[in-house]
């Protein structure tokens, strides 16, 4: 039995390095023009992977930490595809469109909210943009089941569609009803029958623990349920509380969130029950059957990590298409403007509707390179670094290794010459054992630091 109270310490404010260098790092100084001569001298034999953000919701869970915008207006929907054609009218001037095309993720909001005819309106107008699908291409959307029907399921299926991912967060009831957001059982029920009858072999479902009210017998109940749904995959996301961001988490009563132990006692129950129930763990947040890709890309060592999780499509390009999109290539991000007024004034104007960005020099991205392999698989091939960068590594991190010794201290990880191996139970304290390699991290006081608690 693990002491996890001695581990409460760790509980402190770091990115989930979705990216890196992380969001709050991309500034203005990033323009239309340098995201259109990145476009133009991308080496244009790297695929593409495209990201369409469909931003509406019907109402707010008051957990969410998405880019949302919340309406139950027709009109506001109809005028967004509008744009979302015009985008890529501009994109096509700038990019080459004719490049292949690996991937393919919806994500929102709730891309399912669009009726299941403008669903299939973006899916024409994007194929009409991009000709060049590959035959095994991932097509994927982000799905809210209490917003999913058979139409919306035809018209996936018709273009492609081999991913789903259903939010359900949490069955239990009383935690339904403080993080507004209720979802009978069966509803979840429901879709996975729609998704498993039209053939989709890969289906993800999202939960979070962390939430108010959550206990570690609440939770253990509600994963029991889930896996009798059979998924494919699932995400267990550490609850990310940011109400300096997010108002309707101030709506929450911090008092009922469980403590950073208990949260800990979770996720290892958590952990055991999907292992013991033969879902092997990917990355921080992740579990897999071991038949799945994602299991695959791990025992290759070709896991990835980026703004949609893990992926085991790397060497693409990606496109942020829609208001708030985030897009990356070899050495950049760029991101959409947030909100829908200055996204349509960009567009009316003829520009790409890029708000920020960020490029990266040498050390980001040998940084870049050292978290993304640690957060994703879990280890670091020291050679492979050195061979990549033409670095000597123990000179080049001789301070960040001192910062990691009280991890080794405290058994959670074991570096010899070769390799830094994350061990059991440092997996869940990932996003702390990777920080010491934050460059950008350190140049801010921790108290000033913007990010949701690491436990
Ligand atoms: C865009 S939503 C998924 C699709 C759909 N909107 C839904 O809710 O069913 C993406 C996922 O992000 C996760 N999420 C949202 N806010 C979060 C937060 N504050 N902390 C951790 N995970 C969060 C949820 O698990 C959610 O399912
Ligand atoms: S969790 Fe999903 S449905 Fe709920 S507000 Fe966020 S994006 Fe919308």
């Amino acid at each position: 039995m693990i002491d996890f109270k001695k581990f409460e310490k760790y509980s402190r404010p770091g990115p989930r390095y979705t990216s890196y260098p992380t969001a709050p790092e991309f500034n203005e100084s990033f323009t239309e023009n340098d995201l259109i001569s990145y476009y133009k001298n991308q080496d244009s034999s790297r695929a593409l992977s495209l990201y369409i953000h469909i931003p509406f919701c019907r109402s707010a869970c008051y957990f969410c930490g998405c880019n949302v915008i919340f309406t139950s207006k027709e009109d506001k929907k109809v005028r967004y595809l509008d744009y979302l054609q015009k985008e890529l009218n501009i994109i096509k001037k700038h990019l080459d469109v004719n490049r292949e095309i690996t991937q393919m993720h919806f994500g929102g909001g709730t891309p399912t909210f669009l009726e299941a005819n403008q669903l299939e309106m973006v899916l024409e107008m994007i194929k009409e943009t991009f000709p060049n699908f590959s035959k095994s291409a991932e097509i994927s959307c982000e799905v809210d089941p209490r917003f999913f029907n058979q139409e919306h399921m035809n018209v996936l299926k018709k273009h492609g569609c081999n991913r789903l991912s259903f939010g359900v967060q949490d069955l239990n009831e009383d935690v339904q009803k403080v993080i507004h957001r209720i979802q009978p059982y069966e509803t979840t029920q429901n879709v996975m029958q729609i998704a498993r009858n039209a053939g989709i072999k890969s289906i993800n479902i999202d939960l979070i623990y962390g939430l108010p009210l959550q206990t570690k017998e609440s939770f253990h109940q509600t994963i029991e349920k889930i896996i009798k749904l059979n998924p494919d995959r699932l995400a267990v996301f550490n609850y990310a509380h940011v109400p300096w961001m997010k108002k309707t988490m101030r709506k929450f009563d911090e008092s009922t969130f469980s403590p950073p132990s208990e949260k800990l006692e979770i996720l290892q129950d958590t952990i055991s029950f999907f292992t013991q129930n033969g879902y092997k763990m990917v990355g921080m947040d992740h579990f897999a059957k071991p038949e799945d890709e994602l299991f695959k890309a791990i025992e290759k060592g070709e896991l990835h990590r980026n703004f949609q999780g893990y992926t085991t499509k790397g060497g693409a390009d990606l496109i942020g298409i829609g208001v708030t999109s985030i897009g990356d290539g070899v050495d950049y991000y760029a991101q959409n403007f947030k909100d829908l007024k200055t996204y349509e004034d960009a567009i009316d104007q003829g520009k790409l509707p890029v708000f920020k960005g960020y490029k990266l020099n040498l050390d980001d991205q040998i940084r870049q390179f050292v978290i993304m392999e640690l957060m994703s698989n879990f280890s670091l091939n020291i050679p492979r670094v050195e061979n990549k960068f033409g670095i000597v590594f123990n000179d080049y991190f001789k301070d960040d290794l001192k910062n990691l010794d009280e991890f080794v201290e405290a058994e959670l990880l074991k570096i010899d010459k070769d390799k830094i191996q994350v061990l059991n139970t440092g997996t869940m304290l990932i996003r702390n054992i990777v920080m010491p390699f934050d460059a950008y991290l350190k140049k801010q006081p921790e108290n000033k630091r913007k990010f949701s608690k690491t436990i």
